[in-house]
């Protein structure tokens, strides 16, 4: 059957990460000249789509030299659910989406690609079923989205933990210090488990498995049992003790989404007086999603990108264009946004980092 397409809307949402530029070049690359259809940048995520909307046409000169740019040239914004905030001013929830989904019938879009993570992929899939035809492109640093083995954006936040953590190591060796390093993820542990191991972490505390201040004390100390005299503790953001909380910079309210962190504070502190010895703390923060993508992300970002107008000439509307390890695939965006994808507290990478002496100061762990 021949495609009716001719022009596709594309929307960055959520927090930013590298590769979403290369996204957007991979899209206009194939829409363009692979299908002969005009393609349309929404700005600013779905916010774009309301009001006076923010559109712009997207040709090959636009995306020319995007491969290696960290951000996003449409803009993004990560408050949570875009129609909320209109919500709250005493607007219907469905007025503001069928507000949106007017506005895109209006620009006379076929179709709209939505490059983001669970948050803008469950808005997605909400336009799904109100009729827009969707696709979604896995978007986040953190890797915690289902259905796909890896998001873009991901593997260039671990090479960034891991070569902090690298430094950190050595400073930390020269004043005999324990050093923590707080790591994004929102409430998952991949960034912390994959760069902890991949850094030589003595400690990695994930969301997935309670901690136990005193288990890390032990660690510490039978390190210097051994001669070692300084540690390298990698803390999840969303990490929590073990019956407690997780930590919040802001617990969120009105148009601001909740903001994880801060644990790795709670942890120094709690940690100095039984340890009697220097901890110190470094929070990534922002360099985690900042500057040029790897090369695995640009690889992948590229990938999904052509695929997501693939997905569109084959009319694979309300799935997301995911990676399965092996090949790129088309997953129901309803099973993308059932839950967040959590690390399993027996995966693979967790029984490796205990293998290596690792220890996520759980239940489990020994030292
Ligand atoms: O989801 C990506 C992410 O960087 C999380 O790891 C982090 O918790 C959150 O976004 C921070 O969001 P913001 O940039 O809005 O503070």
């Amino acid at each position: 059957m021949a495609s009716t397409i001719k022009r596709i809307g594309v929307l960055t949402g959520g927090g930013d990460a590298p590769g979403l530029n290369a996204v957007l070049r991979a899209v206009v690359k194939a829409a363009i000249n692979i299908y002969g259809w005009s393609v349309v940048g929404i700005e600013d995520g779905f916010e774009g789509l309301l009001g006076e909307t923010r559109m712009r046409p997207l040709i090959a000169d636009d995306v020319r030299g995007l491969l290696p740019r960290g951000g996003t040239i449409l803009g993004s914004t990560n408050r949570g659910n875009f129609a909320r905030k209109r919500a709250e001013g005493g607007e219907a929830l469905e007025d503001v989406y069928q507000e949106a989904l007017r506005n895109f019938q209006r620009a006379g879009l076929d179709a709209l690609i939505v490059i983001g993570g669970e948050g803008s992929q469950t808005i997605a899939y909400e336009f799904y079923k109100l009729g827009m035809p969707v696709v979604g492109v896995p978007k986040t640093i953190d890797n915690d989205l289902m259905g796909t083995e890896l998001t873009f954006g991901f593997d260039t936040a671990l090479d960034i933990a891991t070569e902090a953590i690298d430094r950190l190591h050595t400073t930390a060796e020269s004043h005999d210090r324990v050093m923590l390093v707080e790591v994004m993820g929102r409430h998952t542990g991949w960034i912390a488990l994959q760069s902890g191991i991949a850094g030589g972490a003595d400690v990695i505390l994930i969301p997935e498995i309670p901690f136990y201040v005193d288990k890390i004390a032990a660690k510490v100390r039978m390190r210097e049992s051994q001669g070692r005299h300084f540690s390298i503790i990698v803390v999840a953001e969303g990490a929590t003790p073990a019956g407690g909380m997780p930590v919040y910079q802001d617990t969120g309210g009105g148009d601001r989404a909740a903001r994880l962190g801060g644990i790795a504070h709670y942890v120094a502190d709690t940690l100095t007086p039984i340890l009697n010895k220097e901890c110190r703390v470094v929070i990534l923060g922002h360099l985690q999603r900042g500057g040029t993508p790897t090369a695995f992300d640009r690889l992948l970002a590229s990938c999904y990108g052509s695929a997501a107008v693939r997905a569109i000439a084959r009319g694979l509307f309300g799935h997301m264009v995911a990676w399965t390890g092996s090949e790129i695939v088309t997953v129901p965006l309803e099973r993308c946004v059932s839950a967040i994808k959590t690390v399993p507290p027996d995966h693979y990478l967790v029984r490796s980092a205990r293998d290596l002496s690792i220890s996520f100061a759980g239940e489990e762990d020994q030292n």
